[in-house]
Formats: C-alpha cells, sequence, structure tokens
C-alpha cells in the first residue's frame, strides 16, 4: 500500500461563525435531534427501525448486522426486498402515480417529464426487454450514457431484475470503458448514439465500438438509446435500438423480492494504485441509508419539495442521490443533461427558477465557478423557491460556502430582495465506498459553520485518528476513520477482496480508513482536510496520480513520469505532471500536446494534465520513491521544502534549472 502524509492543518480554526436554523425552519424540520440520541442509545435499532421506515420489504429481516465475517458486512440479511419496486411501484400503488417523477431538461432545451406511473412502465418495459436479451440476475450491464432519463430507467430495471449495473461515466475513454466491461465481465452494454454538448452532438457510440473492436469480451447485446440522432455504424452482431428492443416490449413486469445481500451494482473509482477498483454495493443497506440520509440532511418533504442533484449518474452521487434516494422517497426531482454555462452563464437559475426547485446540491468546484463568473447572473432570476442548499465532492472552502448562503441561499426574487432567513447550506462528506452520506450537519438542528460537514449522521460513528490509531482531541488533526460498520457501506472490491482489505483496513486495526485528512475543532465538529493519498481531486472527480503516471509511461516517449495534484483557485486541484523522456520528439513536435492528447485517450479527457513539465530527473528517496511533495511545492510555485532525504540532493536545482528554460 501506498504512503499516506500527514495532513497539514491549514487556518482554518480561524473560522468561528455559526447559523442555527431559523425557527420557522426548525418547526417544519424532518431531521430531529432525538435521531442523535435513538442512535446512540441502540444504534442498531436505530437502523432496524430506520429500515423498515423508509423500505417496503418483500420478506421482513430478523438479524440487523452480521459482522461475523469482517471486514465484509451483512445488513438485514435474511430480508428481501426491490430496488425498483421501493422506487417506484409502491408510489404508484399508494396513489402517487400521477406525482412527477422526473422533470428532464434536455441540454438543447427539450424537455420531458415522467410521472412515477409513467416511469414504472418505462422500467417494466426495459425489464422486459433485458430479460429478453438474456440478461439474468447476477448479470453485469455496463451503462454507458448521457444524463438522461434511460440512464436512470436502466438502471432501475438491472436492480428490478437482479442484474448488476456498472455505469461508467461517459467522458471516460474507450479503453477505460473496456477495463471496466472486461473486470466486470458484462454481458450488456446500454448506450447512446450520443449526446448534446454547448450546442452540438456529440458522440458516444464510436467508443463502445472501439472499446468492443477486439476480440475476447463478454458482451452479447449493446443496446442503443437514440438521443441526437447522428450517424452510428451498426454492428449487427451486437447492437440493438433501444426503441425498438425496449419500446415494443411489454409493460407487465413483477418485481420480485432479492436477498437484502444480493449485489445492486458496482462502480469503479480511482484508487492509490494504477487499476481501478469495482466498487460493489449490496441492496438494502446501501437502500436503508440512501433513502434516510436524503430524507433528513435535506429536510424532504416529498409532496412539496422539487430536488435538484447536478451530479452525473456517472459516479456515486449520481447513483445514490439521482437514481436511487430521491425516487425511494417518492420526490420530483430535475434531471439535466446539459453544462451550466450553455446556452448562457445563467442556464442552472433559468432552470430552478423554470421548475421551482426547492433543494440544490451540487459541488464547491460550480460555485466557485459561478463566483468568477460574477453574482449579477443569478441576482437576475427568481430563487425564491430554493429552500435547502447542499455540497458534496470536495472540501469547501468558506468564502465558496457564504457566497453560497448570501447569493443563492438569499435570494428572494429579481429585484434584489432578500430572504428574511437565508437557505441551511449542509455540507456532506461520504465516499463512493460509504454509500451515502456520513458526515453531514441535520438542518433543523445544527448550526452550520462555513466550510465543515460537522457531525457524523444519526448511527454512524466517525472519528480522528492520529498515525497510532488514537483518537485526537478536539483542536487536533489526524486521519478520518469510521469506527463500526454501516448499512452503505462498500462489501468489497469486484474480483479482488484482498484489495479491499489491504486498502480501507490494514491502516488502522478494526477501522475503516477513508483515505481523508481531518480535524476536530474545538467543539468536536470535523473539518475535512482533503485526501492524504495519492488521490486527487479535480473538479470533485477522484483521480490517481498513478493511474495517471502509468498512462504516461506508456507512451513510448516518456521514460518516468510523476503526477502531483495541485491546489488549484476553482478546480480545487490540478494535474500536473513531470517527465523524463527517453527519446528525442519529432523536430517542431508539441511534446507536451502529444502527452496530454495520450492521456486523454487513453483514461479520459478529464485526466488530462493541466501542465505537463519535461524535467531531467525527479525526485526519489535512497529506496527509490518519488517524493511528490518536492514536485507539489514547485507546481504550487512554493518554496521547496525539506531536500534532505533526497537520494541527489541537487536534483530538485535541475528541476528548477529546466523550468526556467
Ligand atoms: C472528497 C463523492 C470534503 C473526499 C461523494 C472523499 C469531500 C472523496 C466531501 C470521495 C466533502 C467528498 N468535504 N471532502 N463534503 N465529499 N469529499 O468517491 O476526499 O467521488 O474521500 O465520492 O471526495 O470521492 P467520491
Amino acid at each position: 500500500m501506498s504512503d499516506t502524509h500527514t495532513p497539514t492543518l491549514d487556518n482554518l480554526s480561524h473560522e468561528t461563525r455559526a447559523f442555527a436554523p431559523s425557527a420557522e425552519f426548525v418547526a417544519n424540520a424532518i431531521g430531529k435531534p432525538e435521531q442523535y440520541e435513538a442512535a446512540n442509545a441502540d444504534r442498531l435499532g436505530y437502523w432496524a427501525e430506520t429500515a423498515r421506515k423508509v423500505l417496503t420489504w418483500d420478506t421482513d429481516f430478523t438479524e440487523v448486522l452480521d459482522w461475523s465475517g469482517a471486514p465484509v458486512a451483512k445488513w438485514f440479511a435474511d430480508g428481501k426486498v426491490n430496488a425498483a419496486y421501493n422506487a417506484l411501484d409502491r408510489h404508484v400503488e399508494n396513489g402517487l402515480g400521477d406525482r412527477v417523477a422526473i422533470h428532464f431538461e434536455g441540454e438543447p432545451g427539450d424537455t420531458r417529464s415522467y410521472t412515477y406511473s409513467q416511469l414504472t412502465t418505462a422500467v417494466k418495459q426495459a425489464a422486459n426487454a433485458f430479460e429478453s436479451l438474456g440478461v439474468a440476475k447476477g448479470d453485469r450491464v455496463a451503462v454507458y450514457l448521457p444524463m438522461i432519463p434511460e440512464a436512470v430507467i436502466t438502471m432501475l430495471a438491472c436492480a428490478r431484475i437482479g442484474a448488476i449495473h456498472s455505469v461508467v461515466f461517459g467522458g471516460f475513454s474507450a479503453d477505460a470503458l473496456r477495463s471496466r466491461v472486461d473486470d466486470a465481465e458484462a454481458k450488456l452494454v446500454v448506450t447512446a448514439d450520443g449526446t448534446w454538448r454547448r450546442g452540438k452532438p456529440s458522440a458516444l457510440k464510436p467508443a463502445v465500438d472501439e472499446a468492443l473492436a477486439a476480440p475476447g469480451h463478454t458482451v452479447q447485446n449493446v443496446l442503443v438509446v437514440k438521443r441526437n440522432g447522428q450517424d452510428v455504424t451498426w454492428n449487427e452482431k451486437l447492437d440493438k435500438w433501444w426503441s425498438e428492443t425496449v419500446d415494443s416490449a411489454s409493460t407487465e413486469h413483477t418485481a420480485v423480492g432479492h436477498e437484502s445481500e444480493h449485489p445492486l451494482f458496482v462502480l469503479y473509482t480511482s484508487g492509490t494504485t494504477g487499476k481501478p477498483k469495482g466498487i460493489i454495493h449490496t441492496t438494502g443497506g446501501y437502500l436503508v441509508q440512501a433513502a434516510a440520509t436524503h430524507r433528513d440532511t435535506f429536510d424532504l418533504h416529498p409532496e412539496t419539495d422539487v430536488f435538484w442533484c447536478t451530479a452525473d449518474i456517472g459516479w456515486v452521487t449520481g447513483h445514490t442521490y439521482v437514481t436511487y434516494a430521491p425516487l425511494v422517497n417518492g420526490a420530483t426531482q430535475v434531471m439535466y443533461e446539459g453544462t451550466p454555462d450553455s446556452p448562457h452563464q445563467g442556464r442552472w437559475w433559468e432552470i430552478v427558477e423554470k421548475y421551482g426547485v426547492t433543494i440544490l446540491y451540487t459541488a464547491p468546484t460550480a460555485i466557485r465557478t459561478f463566483m468568477k463568473w460574477g453574482r449579477q447572473i443569478p441576482d437576475s432570476y427568481d430563487l425564491s423557491s430554493l429552500r435547502l442548499l447542499g455540497s458534496v465532492g470536495e472540501p469547501i472552502n468558506p468564502e465558496a460556502w457564504m457566497w453560497y448562503r448570501e447569493v443563492i441561499g438569499s435570494n428572494n426574487g429579481p429585484n434584489g430582495e432578500k430572504k428574511e432567513h437565508p437557505t441551511p447550506i449542509v455540507d456532506t462528506w461520504w465516499q463512493t465506498e460509504t454509500g451515502a452520506h456520513m458526515i453531514a450537519p441535520l438542518p433543523g438542528v445544527t448550526a452550520t459553520k462555513p466550510g465543515s460537514a460537522q457531525t457524523p449522521v444519526p448511527g454512524i460513528t466517525v472519528d480522528v485518528v492520529d498515525e497510532m490509531g488514537v483518537s485526537v482531541g478536539n483542536g487536533e488533526g489526524g486521519f478520518l476513520v469510521i469506527r463500526d460498520p454501516w448499512p452503505a457501506m462498500l462489501r468489497g472490491i469486484w474480483g479482488d477482496m484482498d484489495r479491499y482489505k489491504e486498502t480501507y483496513w490494514s491502516r488502522f486495526e478494526g477501522m475503516y480508513f477513508a483515505g481523508d485528512g481531518a480535524k476536530k475543532d474545538e467543539d468536536g465538529d470535523i473539518w475535512l482536510l482533503g485526501r492524504v493519498d495519492d488521490v486527487m481531486n479535480v473538479s470533485g472527480h477522484r483521480l490517481s496520480t498513478t493511474e495517471i503516471e502509468s498512462s504516461l509511461v506508456a507512451h513510448p516517449y516518456v521514460a518516468e513520469a510523476a503526477v502531483v495534484g495541485a491546489k488549484d483557485e476553482t478546480t480545487g486541484e490540478a494535474v500536473v505532471a513531470f517527465v523524463i523522456l527517453q527519446i528525442e520528439p519529432a523536430e517542431g513536435e508539441d511534446v507536451v500536446a502529444t502527452l496530454r492528447a495520450h492521456v486523454g485517450k487513453d483514461i479520459g479527457p478529464i485526466a488530462k494534465p493541466r501542465h505537463i513539465l519535461v524535467v531531467p530527473e525527479l525526485p526519489k528517496t535512497r529506496s527509490g520513491k518519488i517524493m511528490r511533495r518536492l514536485l507539489k511545492d514547485v507546481a504550487e510555485g512554493r518554496e521547496v521544502g525539506d531536500s534532505t532525504t533526497l537520494a541527489d540532493s541537487t536534483v530538485m536545482t535541475q528541476i528548477a534549472d529546466s523550468m526556467r528554460k
């Protein structure tokens, strides 16, 4: 396992503001202080009660948690439950069939709304179609789709029949898609001809064609949604149109309960080594914590709220807080295909105004981008419908938090009117591995602090520990750990249980190591300080330094490479690569452009280094480990720190010299 570095405590301690919820908000709040008390008094009892409250079980469970196979947990193991039934059919049976489940806003401005009845029918048809293509319980389905309703329909159809979906972010390359398809041995791929990006059609299917061009894969069918109508190359053996296969399928389909521990999905995420990890989530526990946190953290009133989570379904936030939790809770949500700046920089606020969005959940990188564009843009829209704002994906700096509160959360109409009480802001810390919120305020209970996720959600036990695994005191920093198993926890890494144990359970005895640095303030509230391992966070997307390094050294020009995440005002971190070349590039060739394109093709455009610096040497310790810390200093334009442990002490001067050239 790779070494971790000690998190640096920045000057967050100066931040002492706290904003208590208004009396009005408290009066109608869903989350109550008693939940903490109940969970503290009887944690498993609390989860059992929550499980029965938020889900309809086909077969009730008798045992809440089985931890005998630690670190692989079993939650509600003898219970049976169907995720799609809980997200769809039961709402229709309860008379909510006409409630809008999804308001879809396409990038070109086309719209579609699905009521719960319509969405249920669509999912039943997709489930029948998938079965007719030979997909059965336990089979894997790769999903490579844009943010369109068919993405949610596909995921729920898989869940309905017990097939395991593996969503691959549409921004990943053909190579990345192929490695995920191979690792999970997917039988079916669901994709689209393309999507819309900034007013233009953008292709998706060619990446699938390329991914499956070489033999040796397990895919039997590729189902293609027609989204932008662009020409596609057709593979008669594999390809089928969604419109012909799904739309003609029967609208009758009975959901049966699956075992609580039946895998619901695999989602690949970057770790500290080159190979992405297929994080496994199972059904019962995941859905319970997803639904409960969505209800409590966002103060969800499903009858009246309009929820909008801006995450793509290619990431865990899109899984939990687009596909599963809002629908299980019977909420109405907005789904948007495009980017925030197309056709203009007020696009999001136009959408909030149009649908009367009440709860907005997004990432700090988006907030910082809006800050840069200027408040006059949101100020010219009516955002008075908003009553709660959420943040996820990376630490939110206090400035961005305050801007979010003052500009978005106080907007009471386009005339510069202010809300009497700005909306609460909930900063939510969690991971692909944790499945659902772990640290987040309860908006009707917690006095929220700008920049802190603060408190574990009821029923979750987190801590900050030192190098030795000893709990630190208030005012001190260390490593974030989770002390007890939680319902939505990952159940392993697909095909590599040793790596699961090694990555998460070997750093501290009996505790889950999250990979994040954190500190406790004087009140014991938790402040997240970023990753302490070789994982970068670029615009809230996880990228592995090692994965990008492997890609670079795979290029014939490159002898060695080191990648660091350098602080960036907007994206949080930016990828900076240092490379040693092994061949002289051709006269006039732009090596940097060639290498950037190579990484883009290998992993995906999001992984392209912002800067690539060609250097004569890399700083290494005597044992040959690259000292990324020193390179980070260079990348961030700081004076280089202690380099006394370098094998060759002149290396940093050589690098500085080469950069001056
Ligand atoms: C970071 C995204 C600070 C953290 C849900 C974590 C955060 C990684 C926050 C997981 C937050 C996420 N404050 N840091 N509120 N939320 N992170 O798997 O470093 O894509 O380990 O899950 O994002 O990223 P992932």
